[in-house]
């Protein structure tokens, strides 16, 4: 399985339409979370399993992920949970998807590329651009979670954030996981590795105002 596609590529210039809150799932009004870069989506059908008061969506710029991801959501008949294929800035700078980031309470970038290379940067998820679009659409109170393992990463990733003066950092010691969208904090895959080989976390919570 191929680990890395570049999201530059005009192979991602075609979007998936994605149908309305209605279509996706069984209650549309329940919380909705939205996790960029979810991979196989193995946490999202953790989270969707455990906390059915939540609905939510996964964004992986990987085909054949997603594939594998949607028939599992079918065939095991799960209503609160939806994956959709294509680069997560190029979906949600779409039109047609702003209403996904009108309607969610969350975000999350778990474990992204970190693109190590300095002429690769322009490759990596966050962008100030893409931290603008997001902050222009989502309502007041919603959260954005970041979680790497790569210090630079990391740095990189709560400047470009901090810098949009519509978010302000949450200390993760007042924050209450329990009303979150990860009520029993379920590791990603990348995480549990991380762990397993003891390595650091770094992660920051953050909130529109
Ligand atoms: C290192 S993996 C982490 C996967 C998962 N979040 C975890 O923590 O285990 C990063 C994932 O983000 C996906 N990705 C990278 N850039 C993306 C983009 N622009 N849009 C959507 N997915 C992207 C990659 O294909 C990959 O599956």
């Amino acid at each position: 399985m191929r680990q890395h596609v570049n999201p530059l590529s005009r192979n991602f210039n075609e979007i998936e339409r994605i149908p309305s809150l209605i279509e996706l799932f069984a209650d549309s009004k329940l919380n909705l979370h939205l996790d960029i870069g979810c991979a196989a989506g193995e946490f999202l059908f953790d989270l969707a399993f455990v906390n059915t008061s939540w609905n939510y969506l996964g964004i992986e710029i990987r085909e054949r992920l997603v594939k594998t991801a949607k028939l599992k959501v079918r065939e095991r008949e799960i209503k609160n949970l939806y994956f959709v294929f294509g680069n997560a800035i190029n979906i949600l700078n779409d039109d047609h998807s702003k209403f996904i980031l009108e309607n969610v309470k969350s975000i999350s970038f778990n474990f992204p590329d970190p693109w190590f290379k300095k002429k690769h940067y322009k490759r990596r998820v966050i962008q100030p651009d893409f931290i603008n679009i997001i902050s222009n659409s989502l309502k007041t109170g919603s959260l954005i979670f970041i979680k790497t393992d790569v210090k630079d990463l990391f740095d990189y990733m709560d400047f470009t954030i901090s810098n949009n003066l519509n978010f302000k950092n949450i200390d993760k010691k007042d924050f209450n996981y329990s009303k979150s969208f990860n009520p029993n904090k379920i590791k990603t895959n990348r995480e549990k590795l991380v762990i397993d080989n003891k390595l650091d976390i770094f992660e920051s919570i953050y909130i529109k105002i």
